[in-house]
């Protein structure tokens, strides 16, 4: 069964997708009931309570809502939660055991690159899924695979210097 773009849903058709899915964040399968097109973003916020993913433009611009979906880091602004059933979603809350760093989260701190923090969920978790695919980045992959997370406050060379401090010392892994 599909939906014309556009279509107005009326209430049965709105009523047959609202079926509930499971969705498994920070290694714990939740049970939840998205609108069709709503964003994991905010799923995440709104429905289970993780604040910690930001949401700034809402539109894949910032990369403040940067979350690992099997991994990989992807906007969760622009994920449509119901396309991730089945796949491993990390926020920021689940990098490290509670009260526990994440090694990069460590490193932002002993780098000082932090000035508001609005930015830095998705930072790290843009750093982490660096780290894991490439354990050892030169300078021009740092910039390349932290360009799609915006920095207001200008933290891009702090930023940097954390992601270089664990380079090599297993920063995309878990804590
Ligand atoms: S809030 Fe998702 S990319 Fe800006
Ligand atoms: S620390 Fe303020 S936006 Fe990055």
């Amino acid at each position: 069964m599909g939906i014309a773009p556009g279509a107005v849903l009326d209430s049965p058709a709105r009523a047959a997708y609202l079926t509930t899915m499971k969705l498994t964040v920070n290694g714990r399968e939740r049970e939840v009931t998205p609108d069709p097109v709503e964003s994991l973003a905010d799923t995440l916020r709104a429905r289970l309570h993780l604040g910690g993913t930001k949401v700034a433009c809402g539109r894949g611009e910032c990369g403040s809502c940067t979350v690992l979906l099997d991994g990989r880091a992807v906007y969760a602004c622009l994920t449509i939660t119901r396309a991730c059933e089945g796949a491993a979603v990390t926020t920021i809350e689940g990098l490290a055991p509670p009260g526990e760093l994440h090694p990069v989260q460590r490193a932002f701190i002993e780098q000082d690159a932090v000035q508001c923090g609005y930015c830095t969920p998705g930072q790290v978790m843009a750093a982490v899924a660096l780290l894991a695919a490439e354990p050892a980045p030169d300078e021009p992959a740092i910039r390349r695979a932290m360009s799609g997370n915006l920095c207001r406050c200008g933290t891009y060379p702090r930023i940097a210097a954390a992601i270089r401090s664990v380079a090599g010392r297993g920063g995309g892994t878990g804590a």
